[in-house]
């Protein structure tokens, strides 16, 4: 299978078996990585790595991920860029492709923006476009996601249940691309997902249907409860987290007033027991202990974040490498 070439800016874009080959690649970097096993796919290449907010797993596990593959990343923050003064994506996708291999790219904060920006480079791009999150979806954290469910469930996810849960979080008004992600492409390889949330957070309109229609696909299903323990309750994946709501990411104080009467959507040991004995926490991190989630469930026997979190390292490079 060659992907060269390739943007990956939604797991809907790549076909279910372009998505498997991803994975293998993945499990491939990994156990080179592990056993120090030289894996240079990519001498002397060079990505851009464009980041319109703050990152700490994606920026070093692209960074690292690059190097380890033989090439470089170039961190680029778009408001010391001259994307700051409003430079077409066009113009910086036709210019940096003729400077390196590959474009990736962080805009996630403003419902209605990021995948529009994205796409607008790649149509202009010879370079691929990667999405290092996007208003819509998280593709390189659900690669990393699913790679982490199959090492715990197998391959085969088909009557696995996973519940994908807001949750509390004083922070800041966190992107809807993780449960908007997660509700496509875990349809997709067959899961049955229960989405849950307070009424002010409902998910977009098109990842929605798009999760529908996969379920029909796959034989998974979808359904949306609006209660964090409805959604645990015999579950083998639990992902409670933060977002936004989608028409208040301009007023985030009214917004977190709004949140505040929710506050008891954490996960807790007490919740973590309606799952299943066997159940995983996920969390694409940061989390917000101690209103997410409390450190007895992070810390805690049914958690792998930290697996979750190393894995974004190895699907990054498998994509990269796959495509630049
Ligand atoms: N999960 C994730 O994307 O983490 P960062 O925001 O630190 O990149």
């Amino acid at each position: 299978m060659n992907l060269k070439g390739r943007d990956f800016i939604s797991t809907q874009d790549w076909s279910k078996e372009e998505l498997e080959f991803a994975l293998d690649k993945s499990v491939d970097l990994k156990n080179k990585f592990k056993n120090g096993i030289a894996h240079r796919e990519l001498p002397d290449k060079t990505a851009f790595l464009i980041f319109f907010d703050k990152s700490t797993r994606t920026r070093n596990s692209f960074e690292a991920g690059i190097t380890q593959l033989g090439g470089h990343g170039h961190f680029i923050e778009a408001h010391t860029s001259q994307i700051a003064h409003g430079e077409s994506p066009k113009d910086m996708g036709i210019i940096l492709s003729s400077y390196g291999h590959g474009i990736a790219i962080r805009h996630d904060l403003v419902p209605g923006e990021g995948n529009a920006y994205m796409r607008e480079v790649a149509k202009w791009a010879s370079a691929p476009v990667m999405n290092m999150q996007c208003d819509v979806d998280h593709p390189f954290q659900m690669m990393a996601d699913l790679m982490t469910i199959r090492e715990i469930f197998g391959d085969n996810l088909k009557g696995r249940k996973i519940a994908v849960s807001w949750a509390y979080a004083p922070s800041y008004a966190k992107p809807v691309s993780v449960p908007q992600g997660l509700i496509m492409l875990m349809t997709r390889f067959g899961m049955d997902v229960t989405l849950a949330h307070p009424p002010e957070y409902s998910l977009m309109k098109e990842p929605m249907e798009a999760a529908q229609k996969n379920a029909a696909e796959s034989g998974g299903s979808i359904k949306v409860v609006d209660s964090m323990e409805e959604a645990f309750k015999d579950a083998d994946v639990v992902y409670p987290k933060s977002w936004g709501i989608l028409s208040m990411f301009d007023k985030p104080e009214n917004a977190l007033e709004i949140s505040k009467k929710y506050k008891n959507w954490i996960c807790d040991e007490q919740k973590m027991r309606l799952a299943k004995d066997n159940s995983i926490y996920m969390h694409c991190l940061p989390a917000d202990r101690g209103f997410e989630v409390t450190d007895a469930v992070i810390d805690g026997p049914h958690s792998v974040v930290y697996q979750e979190a190393e894995n974004r390292l190895h699907t990054a490079k498998a994509i990269m490498a796959l495509t630049t």
